[in-house]
């Protein structure tokens, strides 16, 4: 690896004994781990001003690396970018109106456009940019990581860009579209057969066995250094975070990051504090939410955050999305709970019914982990787990462009004709009842 002497932009600390890494060459040599106490867990923190944090935020990025001097990395000539980061914040007044109608809730509600990124089009696309930089820069050549589906297909991209080989480990129900886009740029594929936990497993083995660094995951530092400007960004767009932040989980890199972003700008903020964490999984695989629901009819006993079911071969209509061994609840579990948040769950028999109402309302046609948080917020608005006043916003993770097949079960204005007497125009308001009746009734 190429290596540099010393460097005080950052240092990394151990999340269980402090122990501090000087840098990411260092972390890499120590083989991703803390050397004193083992632990995976270290967070990035840097020796900056962060009154410059404040300035930045005042003009318009073009990517994530508009906040570079607080991004890990040294060198700009390293960055390996393709305009992900700078996704816009729309407000999505449908949603309001329904919240108003319904509910008598007068609500503020943005959706993070994370679908408009532009590597791969998800919210992957910031970590395997920031991921690719720092690989150039200490000059890694081969990596390798396991993933559902969005991940693995951001970090191929972005790490053929950085000339490293990046062996991807997938399920064996991994939508064909990302195996497709993974392939097609040249790194390698394997594919599981068996479910996430069992392609993690051979991806340890093969990364032991060829001495090649893995992704760590959820609290991967370099995925949660990316994602924490997340909250950069939602306070640049809006002034403010929001009250209730609505996201589908997998592993929780998302909660992790934004709650790391908010301690990071508690030096000029203190008043800063995390929104309420609202965690929604589908039905086809939800141990985090069966997990959450137990503790929660037990009060929350001693040690509830380490009691989590594990579901083998989930079955679901969403493998993006499919941990069935959610090994970071114990971590994020408490976080939520702490933001006074819940994990909740969606019914997949719901998900073409919310993609096309989103498609129809809003003109933005979401993939299925997309739709998993929309249908997100209005379950927590049956659930009573929003309150008048408050903003909430919808992370909108991917496109449609994700999961073609999801895309084509939308079609429903579609009429076979023979001749011109089957035609005759539409009114396109006619769909609205129908539409919104799929998606209300027995939420
Ligand atoms: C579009 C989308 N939304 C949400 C998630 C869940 O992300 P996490 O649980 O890591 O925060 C993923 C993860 O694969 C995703 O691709
Ligand atoms: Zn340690």
């Amino acid at each position: 690896m190429l290596r540099l002497k010393i460097q005080y932009k950052y240092k990394m600390k151990c999340v269980d004994c402090g122990h501090v890494t000087p840098d990411f060459w260092t972390w890499f040599d120590q083989n991703q781990m803390c050397p004193k106490c083992g632990s995976k867990h270290s967070e990035v923190w840097y020796r900056r001003n962060y009154n410059k944090l404040q300035r930045l935020m005042k003009s318009t990025p073009d990517s994530l690396w508009h906040y570079f001097p607080f991004l890990p990395l040294l060198r700009k000539r390293h960055i390996i970018s393709k305009y992900e980061g700078a996704a816009p914040i729309e407000r999505w007044s449908f949603l309001e109106a329904f919240a108003k109608e319904k509910y008598n809730l007068n609500l503020e509600v943005f959706a993070y456009r994370n679908d408009l990124n532009g590597g791969t089009g998800t919210f992957k696309d910031i970590a395997a940019s920031l991921a690719a930089s720092i690989f150039k820069e200490i000059g890694l050549k081969q990596y390798c990581i396991a993933s559902t589906g969005n991940s693995a297909t951001a970090y191929a991209r972005y790490l053929s860009e950085a000339d490293v080989n990046c062996s991807v480990f997938m399920p064996e129900d991994v939508i064909r579209t990302s195996e497709a886009t993974i392939s097609s740029y040249g790194q390698q594929v394997f594919k599981v057969l068996g479910d996430y936990a069992k392609a993690k497993e051979i991806a340890a083995g093969y990364a032991k066995s060829y001495n090649i660094p893995m992704s760590t995951g959820n609290i991967d530092p370099i995925r949660i250094e990316a994602k924490k400007t997340m909250v950069f960004e939602m306070l640049r767009q809006n002034g403010k975070l929001p009250d209730v932040y609505i996201q589908a989980i997998s592993g929780g890199t998302g909660p992790l990051a934004i709650d790391k972003g908010v301690r990071e700008l508690h030096e000029i903020m203190p008043d800063l504090k995390n929104p309420r964490f609202i965690m929604v999984q589908a039905d086809g695989c939800d141990p985090m939410v069966q997990a959450w629901e137990k503790s929660e009819a037990a009060d929350f006993p001693e040690g509830w955050e380490k009691d989590f079911p594990i579901i083998n071969n989930p079955k679901t209509a969403v493998p993006t999305l499919a941990t069935g061994n959610p090994a970071t609840y114990p971590i994020i579990a408490k976080l939520v709970k702490s933001t006074n948040g819940a994990f909740i769950r969606m019914k997949e028999s719901k998900l073409v019914s919310v993609g096309k109402l989103i498609a129809y309302e809003q003109k933005v046609i979401p993939g299925p982990a997309s739709a998993v948080c929309v249908a997100g917020f209005f379950n927590a608005l049956e659930k009573g787990l929003i309150k008048n006043g408050e903003s909430v916003m919808v992370n909108i993770g991917e496109g449609a462009n994700r999961a073609p097949l999801f895309l084509e079960q939308m079609i429903y204005t579609t009429r076979e004709v023979e001749n011109v007497e089957q035609c005759e125009p539409h009114e396109i308001n006619g769909f609205k009842e129908e539409l919104w009746e799929e998606v209300t009734a027995n939420v």
